[in-house]
């Protein structure tokens, strides 16, 4: 049997998560501390590929600073540049040298799929149908590509339609032998201006080749938003086993399911999972309410926060009222010293957003 090789696609502009994504790359955002693309490495090795290629564009140091060779999780990796992001199609295409007539699969890097994708490798594997594209339900269609499947079959595939055939979006999870090299290079740039995996798969399907589709019932997110980021940080956090290494004193409460990292101190403070608090952090007088993921070395002061994510380093002190939805980058500093007269100060980045409620 031909081993199935992985492509995971870790370029991408991540306009919508500036500014962020100004300074790091999209898919090393964490979630329950742990960076997005991470999730996806592992869900290839538990489905027994063990040779993958990561797409790589401008944040490609910072990639291979945090993936290595991908010996810290059990598979060989391999950096393939794309000069700049053209599409999911052409990422194909600028991968054709790595992949050569092997079948693959590709995981968008910035896509979590919990139950993993173990069964339908190996459906792929045996069945060997040209293509197999993974489909959810969605409430908003027109913000994905989208199916129209007639019979159980798919018919055609449409890009951000204005007005979507189906409800049915598909999953950054694909599968393909090598004949989608042919269908990538007979298609034209959009009006976008990037070459659509969707047009490359509705080739093979007018080629009358075997286009396959799951119906996936499970939970998926593709992060590139805030708030489908909270989400699928929401859904690990409540999968995580409870662990507590750091110093929680005495004056302190722990309620439902905590993670909290070595060298960490919790004083005076209340902390109610499922939240993960990282490692050298220190809570004082605060509340972290549930679904927060705090990375490491930061401190939080008399101030409270739930549903957010803070990175590492930064510094929350003395906020009145309760911070959450919030993404809060490293090394930032939200404060709120005790001066007259009362007034709001900011130095934000470019495309921030700040809201007061
Ligand atoms: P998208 O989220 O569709 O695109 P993007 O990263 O440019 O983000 P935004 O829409 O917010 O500007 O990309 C899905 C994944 O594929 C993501 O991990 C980035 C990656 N990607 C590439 O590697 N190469 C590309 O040419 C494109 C378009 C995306």
């Amino acid at each position: 049997m031909i081993p199935i090789k992985g492509l995971i696609l870790s370029g991408g502009k991540g306009t919508r998560l500036r500014p962020i994504t100004f300074t790091s790359a999209k898919q090393l955002v964490p979630v329950a501390n742990k960076p997005i693309l991470f999730y996806g490495i592992e869900a290839m090795r538990e489905a027994g590929i063990r040779d993958i290629g990561i797409v790589v564009g401008d944040t490609k140091n910072e990639i291979r600073g945090a993936v290595g060779d991908g010996s810290a999780f059990g598979v060989k990796v391999t950096y393939i540049e794309q000069e700049a992001p053209l599409g999911l199609a052409h990422a194909v295409k600028v991968s054709r040298d790595y992949l050569r007539e092997d079948p693959f699969v590709m995981y968008l890097g910035d896509n979590l799929i919990r139950q993993g994708i173990t069964p339908l490798v190996d459906e792929f594997n045996r069945e060997k149908p040209n293509c197999m594209i993974l489909l959810a339900e969605v409430p908003n269609p027109s913000e994905f590509g989208v199916a129209e499947l007639r019979d159980g079959r798919v018919v055609r595939l449409e890009e951000k339609p204005k007005k979507p055939a189906s409800n049915l979006a598909l999953v950054g999870v694909y599968m393909f032998d090598s004949q989608v090299f042919g269908a990538v290079d007979e298609i034209r740039p959009s009006w976008r201006n990037e070459l659509e995996i969707t047009d490359a798969i509705q080739r093979l399907i007018d080629h009358k080749l075997d286009v396959r589709s799951h119906v996936v019932t499970g939970w998926w997110k593709d992060t590139g938003k805030l708030e489908d980021l909270l989400e699928a940080n929401r859904m690990i956090l409540l999968d995580l086993p409870k662990k507590v290494e750091g110093t929680i004193g005495a004056d302190s409460t722990v309620e439902g399911h905590v993670v909290v990292g070595a060298g960490t101190e919790v004083v005076g403070s209340v902390l109610r999972g499922p939240l993960i608090i990282g490692r050298d952090c220190r809570i004082e007088h605060s509340y972290v309410g549930p679904f927060t993921s705090v990375q490491d070395c930061v401190q939080v002061k008399d101030s409270e926060i739930e549903h957010s994510i803070v990175l590492n380093g930064s510094k929350i002190i003395g906020i009145g009222a309760r911070i959450q939805g919030s993404l809060i980058g490293r090394d930032s500093e939200i404060t709120r010293p005790n001066r007259k007269p009362r007034c709001f100060m900011f130095m934000v980045g470019d495309s921030s957003k700040i809201e007061v409620l």
